[in-house]
């Protein structure tokens, strides 16, 4: 059946209605007046993004102090766009070992097969990545902290380090959300974030961004984004966008929750240890207080339990914190992270008496929070008398 011309042809926007919000334009085609403007418009497609793209991206540069900012679909593929902007076939980079786990991935098989070697570091090592450094080494990719470790690198020095050798810096900034650190104004060439978590805020989109104030890296993000056809769905930007307006409000809840469950967890019998760079008792402290202006709500401890039995006693017992991958949202979440932890050999996470918990403080009350989390250690205790 042919559809009726004029439900085709209904171009219905009214240019002087003005609201709070940019509008969702859900296109691929953009209508351009003239053949002159047909080839030379920008966007002349909706690929390279509409309104509501140049809002998130102006939004992401405010927030990172950043001068150019580019979308795409998920945090990984930001952080797979920095990278691959940066190489080609015959260069290496080097990784800090505390990176996301499919980041890490992408470098140590995704880039192989690109003729791209990747090398770990440890991130609290920074000599040894001097020792480390080759000719072709072309980037260095960073996290701070650590989304299940939580270290957090000398990264002024690292960066200082890196430019000296005309070597490109990439941090994954998505702990901070740009709320509570500007990576590119430690040194960072290129900055990075899962908008999927604290920019998103909801569990419901996905989203990346990719952050710098260098124009010979904006240029290759941009080719890199053209080659590939990589872009981000206008509600997906539009979730995105929304999320700015609250992000900082609901970090520094998220903040405030945090602190006071790592606090209180600290007192704990059957937690051996609580690690969150906003304690003091972190190794890496100090260069979180020189670098963060705040902490988020994602952290971790050492559960006291001896089996597989006892941690899902542990987990069982839990009514408010669920088990689920993501974080950054309004729910509190928490996993077990032993399972993907695959580090250096030596790595200090091996030294650890219990099982590594990664808990994700939502926008909950938080004495129930602590409430829950008190049911889990009763039921722990509970299995360990019997
Ligand atoms: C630190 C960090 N970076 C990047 C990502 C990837 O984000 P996405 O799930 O949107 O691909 C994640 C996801 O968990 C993450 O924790």
């Amino acid at each position: 059946m042919k559809l009726p011309t004029r439900l085709i042809h209904n171009r219905s926007g009214n240019p002087a209605r003005r609201t709070v919000n940019p509008p969702v334009e859900r296109a691929s085609t953009v209508l351009l007046p003239d053949r002159e403007q047909l080839y030379n418009a920008k966007p002349g497609y909706g690929r390279m993004g509409l309104s509501v793209h140049r809002e998130l991206e102006a939004a992401m540069c405010e927030l990172e102090g950043a001068s150019d900012a580019r979308l795409t679909p998920s945090g990984l593929s930001a952080c797979a766009v920095a990278i691959a902007s940066c190489v080609s076939a015959g260069d290496s980079v080097l990784l800090s070992d505390s990176v996301y786990g499919p980041t890490r991935r992408f470098c140590e098989k995704r880039l192989k097969t690109m003729g791209v070697e990747a090398q770990r570091f440890d991130p609290r090592n920074a000599d040894g990545l001097v020792d480390l450094i080759r000719p072709d080494t072309r980037a260095i990719i960073l996290e701070a902290p650590g989304s299940l470790t939580f270290e957090i690198s000398d990264t002024p020095r690292l960066t200082s380090i890196a430019r000296e050798r005309g070597i490109a810096t990439i941090m994954d900034n998505t702990w901070s959300a740009g709320v509570f650190c500007q990576p590119l104004a430690l040194g960072v060439d290129i900055s990075v974030q899962a908008l999927t978590k604290y920019v998103v805020g909801h569990a419901d989109a996905f989203g990346g961004a990719v952050m710098t104030s260098d124009a010979r890296y904006a240029g290759a993000i941009d080719d890199l984004l053209e080659d590939w056809g990589i872009s981000l769905g206008a509600d997906d930007a539009y979730a995105a966008l929304r999320g700015t307006r609250t992000l900082s409000t609901r970090l520094h809840h998220h903040q405030a929750s945090a602190l006071k469950l790592a606090s209180w967890l600290q007192e704990q019998p059957l937690v051996s240890d609580v690690i969150h760079p906003a304690l003091p008792s972190h190794p890496d402290h100090e260069f979180w207080k020189r670098d963060f202006t705040g902490s988020s709500g994602l952290f971790s401890f050492v559960l006291q339990a001896a089996s597989n039995h006892e941690v899902d006693a542990f987990l069982s017992a839990l009514e408010v914190f669920e088990l689920g991958f993501s974080w950054g949202g309004f729910e509190s979440l928490i996993i077990p992270c032993d399972e993907q932890l695959t580090r250096l050999p030596g790595d200090w996470t091996g030294d650890r008496n219990g099982w590594l918990m990664r808990v994700h403080a939502g926008l909950e009350d938080t004495r129930d929070l602590m409430e829950d989390l008190d049911r889990g250690f009763a039921a722990l205790a509970n299995v360990k008398n019997t």
